[in-house]
C-alpha cells in the first residue's frame, strides 16, 4: 500500500493544498470525531516545542487515537546511542504514524525513507516546518478569503527561521508578492531567493521594518530570532531585538491585514498588538489542531468525503 508523509510541503501541489485546506476547514467544524479510533501515533521530539506537539497530540486525541512518544530524546535509548534509523525502526512497531521533530536538516525525509509508516515533519532543524506552513496557509486562507495575489511582509529571522522557508515555497502557486524583512545577518538564504526567481515569485529585500512598509501588506509574518541556531550567542545578542512591532506602527495597516506569528514570541510583538483587531497569531496557533487532523487525514489515505460522511461526530 502507498505511504503518505507530510515531510516537504514543496512536495504538494495546488490541488493537493487546497484540499487539505478544505479537510481543515471540516475539522473546524467538527473536531470531535472517532475516525482514528484503534489507531496510535507517536510524536518524538528531540527539540524542544509547545504548539506543535500539544496540537498534533490534541488533534490525535479528538480523533480517538492514542499518543505514544518522547519529548525529549535524552529519556529515550537515543541517550545510549541507538540511531536514528534503529529508533524509527522500532516505533514504526508500535504506531501507525510517526510525528518527529529534529535538530539535523533532512531528518524527517531520512525517517521517511527507512519508515514503513508515515512520517510528519514536525520541524527539522532550519530546513522546514510543513506542518506550522499549512496552519499558515489555513489562517492566511480563512482570513483574506483568498490565497491568490497577496502581499506577505516576512519579519526577522530568515535565515533560521524554517516557517518562512516553507511558507515561501507553499505560496508559489498562489502569485504573491514578498517583502523580506531582516538584518543582513539574518537575510533570506540564497537557496530560497533562487527558489523565488526560478518560480516567478516577486520579492523585495528591507532591513528597515517601518510604518510605510506594513501599510502595504495583506498578511504581517512576524518571527523570533532562533537563539538555538547561533553557534556564536554574541551575534545573537547583536540582532535578537532587531525588530519590535508595537501597536503604533499599525495605524495605516490595510484593513484586511491580518499579523502571523509561529510563536513562540521572545519581544518582537508588544504584548499591547495582542488587543489589536489585526492580530491573529493566538487564533493561527488554534488553527494548528484543524490543520494537523487534515495531515493525519491525509497519511492514512482518509478522504474529504470519508470525513463529510463519518457518522460518529462526538
Ligand atoms: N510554531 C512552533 O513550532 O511552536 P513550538 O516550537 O512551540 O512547537
Amino acid at each position: 500500500m502507498e505511504k503518505h508523509n507530510f515531510v516537504d510541503i514543496k512536495s504538494f501541489d495546488k490541488q493537493q493544498l487546497l484540499y487539505l485546506i478544505e479537510m481543515a476547514r471540516e475539522f473546524e467544524r467538527f473536531p470531535n470525531r472517532e475516525l482514528l479510533k484503534g489507531r496510535v501515533i507517536a510524536t518524538l521530539f528531540y527539540e524542544p516545542s509547545t504548539r506543535t506537539r500539544l496540537s498534533f497530540e490534541t488533534a490525535a486525541n479528538r480523533l480517538g487515537a492514542r499518543i505514544i512518544g518522547f519529548t525529549d530524546a535524552k529519556v529515550s535509548s537515543v541517550s545510549k546511542g541507538e540511531t536514528l534509523k534503529d529508533t524509527i525502526l522500532m516505533v514504526s512497531n508500535y504506531a501507525d504514524i510517526i510525528v518527529m521533530r529534529h535538530h539535523i536538516e533532512g531528518a524527517a525525509q531520512y525517517a521517511a525513507e527507512v519508515a514503513p509508516v508515515p512520517i510528519v515533519n514536525a520541524g527539522d532543524g532550519a530546513h522546514q516546518h510543513p506542518s506550522q506552513c499549512l496552519l499558515d496557509l489555513y489562517s492566511i486562507a480563512q482570513t483574506q478569503g483568498t490565497l491568490e495575489n497577496l502581499d506577505i511582509c516576512l519579519v526577522g529571522d530568515l535565515k533560521y527561521g524554517r516557517t518562512v522557508h516553507s511558507l515561501l515555497m507553499a505560496m508559489r502557486h498562489f502569485n504573491p508578492t514578498f517583502h523580506f524583512i531582516a538584518p543582513k545577518e539574518l537575510a533570506m538564504p540564497e537557496e530560497y531567493k533562487i527558489f523565488c526567481s526560478q518560480n516567478g515569485i516577486r520579492f523585495e529585500e528591507h532591513h528597515d521594518f517601518t510604518p510605510e512598509i506594513i501599510s502595504q501588506a495583506d498578511i504581517l509574518y512576524m518571527t523570533r530570532v532562533q537563539r538555538e541556531r547561533f553557534s556564536d550567542l554574541m551575534e545573537y545578542e547583536q540582532v535578537k531585538n532587531v525588530y519590535i512591532l508595537r501597536n503604533d506602527m499599525l495605524t495605516d495597516a490595510r484593513e484586511n491585514m491580518k499579523i502571523l506569528h509561529p510563536l513562540p514570541r521572545v519581544n518582537e510583538i508588544a504584548y499591547d498588538v495582542d488587543e489589536n483587531p489585526h492580530a491573529y497569531y493566538i487564533q493561527q496557533a488554534k488553527n494548528g489542531l484543524f490543520a494537523r487532523q487534515a495531515i493525519f487525514a491525509h497519511c492514512l489515505g482518509i478522504t474529504l468525503d470519508e470525513i463529510q460522511a463519518d457518522i460518529t461526530i462526538l
